[in-house]
């Protein structure tokens, strides 16, 4: 049997990792999650076979349960609501890495026969499992909107604050491994690092989350690898690792993106910003204009560079757009489309809508890419985006968003933005893009106005 479990491993771990290779490109990616998701089914069978495995009844029970919520909110989920449901479903796994720590820990007595190894990495595994639950649940709060997004700290507490807690938390754990086998010393450890864990993620603001749900995505990872390497299971510690690598080059990809550092968040060093929200101050003019007039604007261009944010996703105009770049190119324009790491609600949210409205792939450029190409663009054609074109990353150090790397649009001949109001974007602040003097602005839903658009490039 042990020779035969073995085996399932083997075919499990090979198909998550021909699975990920698919990932890594949005034609590939739905078969690639199918091919994952089959070496799950092969890595849970194989593990129910262990030796010893009893109590079928309550794991069918919690199959049943865990498929009768997770099936119907994975379907229904919107894709602009993905980032909390990610968030949400990566915390659940921490908090079960934590527990099944807990439960070893009674089972065994506190570890007192064990070797000493397979009591740190439950501990770590409690510890990390635990940060990354709260912190997943404060972070799906934000962004579900049930907690306020705006920063909340404790002013010059926070850090001292979070010290004592990471302190108090490693030191029951030590007290543990040096032989104190009291169960409150369990129940400390995974408390602390619940508060720690809201602590954490709470004082961080709007546009800073998805680096922190990658984050606390990657710490689910490493607490499963540390619980699988306390219970011998290879599955869990290469499943876990493959979760911590993922997690941790996103992150840092991402950090690299918005311009941040990857020990500044775990100290909650940024996104402490307070936002300043849209509108506050004075009334500053802005020029708007028709579809009419844009469809004009767009015929006699001869680069045009379109600039999809998280807009463009809620209004699902994708659709729309891909005719409007068609019609442009049969008049020979140039069409291309600049993508902004961090544009919309998730990494690669920009191209996924695009892919899935058959827009070349070729026509998308990255912002690094895209950025030496606006002075010789004719119309950049903003629609939906917001925070990544605006100039207050490279120009207010008290803006929530400085530093963020931008997409350069005002640096072309001309701009057309469109969104429905002055509203701001996710960070909740002001675009001084809007007020600029080459800027016209053509307000009301994305997809309406796209399809106004072509249809008066249908009669030019
Ligand atoms: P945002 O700055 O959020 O701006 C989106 C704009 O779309 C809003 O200003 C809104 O203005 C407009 N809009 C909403 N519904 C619309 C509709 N139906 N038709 C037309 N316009 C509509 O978007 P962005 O520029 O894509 O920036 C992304 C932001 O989200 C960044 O701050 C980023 O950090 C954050 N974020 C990103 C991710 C990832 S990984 N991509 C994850 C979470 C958060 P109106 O209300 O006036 O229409």
């Amino acid at each position: 049997m042990t020779d035969l479990i073995g085996v399932l491993y083997i075919i499990a771990f090979a198909l998550f990792i021909y699975g990920l290779m698919g990932l890594t490109g949005p034609r590939t990616a739905v078969r690639g999650n199918w091919i994952a998701a089959a070496g799950m089914v092969v890595a849970v069978v194989a593990t129910l076979l262990t030796p010893g495995m009893s109590n079928w009844v309550l794991i069918a029970l919690g199959v049943l349960l865990g498929a009768l919520v997770g099936v119907p909110a994975a379907r229904r989920v919107k894709m602009t609501a993905m980032p909390q449901m990610v968030a949400l479903f990566n915390g659940v796994g921490g908090g079960a890495v934590a527990l099944i720590a807990w439960v070893e820990f009674r089972t065994t007595d506190g570890y007192s026969d064990e070797p000493r190894y397979v009591a740190i990495a439950s501990l770590f595994a409690a510890l990390i499992g635990s940060v990354s639950f709260w912190g997943s649940l404060i972070a799906f709060g934000k962004l579900q909107e049930i907690l306020p997004g705006r920063p909340i700290t404790l002013r010059s507490l926070q850090q001292p604050l979070n010290i004592v807690l990471l302190l108090g938390a490693v030191g029951c754990g030590a007290a543990v491994v040096a032989g104190a086998h009291a169960e409150p010393l369990m129940i400390v450890l995974l408390l602390a690092a619940a508060v720690l864990g809201v602590m954490v993620v709470l004082p961080i603001g709007g546009a800073d989350m998805p680096v922190v749900i990658s984050l606390l995505n990657a710490f689910t990872g490493l607490s499963a690898a540390a619980m699988g390497l306390a219970l011998e299971n290879t599955a869990l510690i290469v499943a876990g690792m493959i979760v911590g690598a993922s997690g941790s080059i996103l992150t840092n990809l991402m950090a690299k993106a918005m311009n941040r550092s990857i020990p500044a968040i775990v100290a909650g060093g940024f996104g402490g910003t307070t936002a300043v929200t849209a509108g506050s101050g004075e009334v500053r003019p802005v020029r708007s204009t028709t579809a009419a007039d844009t469809a004009i604007q767009l015929a006699y261009a001869s680069k045009v560079v379109v600039v999809p944010g998280y807009g463009m996703a809620v209004a699902q105009a994708q659709h729309a757009v891909r005719e409007m770049a068609q019609l442009l190119e049969a008049k020979g324009i140039s069409v291309t489309y600049a993508i902004h790491p961090v544009a919309g609600r998730m990494p690669g949210h920009m191209n996924v809508l695009l892919a899935e409205a058959d827009v070349p792939y070729e026509q998308l450029k990255e912002m690094d890419e895209v950025n030496s190409e606006f002075p010789q663009t004719d119309v950049a054609l903003v629609i939906g985006a917001n925070d990544v074109t605006n100039p207050a990353a490279r120009n207010d150090p008290g803006s929530p968003i400085y530093g963020m790397p931008i997409l350069d649009v005002s640096a072309s001949r001309s701009v057309i933005v469109l969104k429905r109001s002055m509203s701001s974007g996710f960070a909740g602040i002001d675009n001084d893009l809007f007020y600029e003097p080459r800027t016209t602005m053509l307000f009301g839903d994305a997809k309406t106005s796209v399809g106004e658009i072509v249809e008066e490039l249908k009669n030019l």
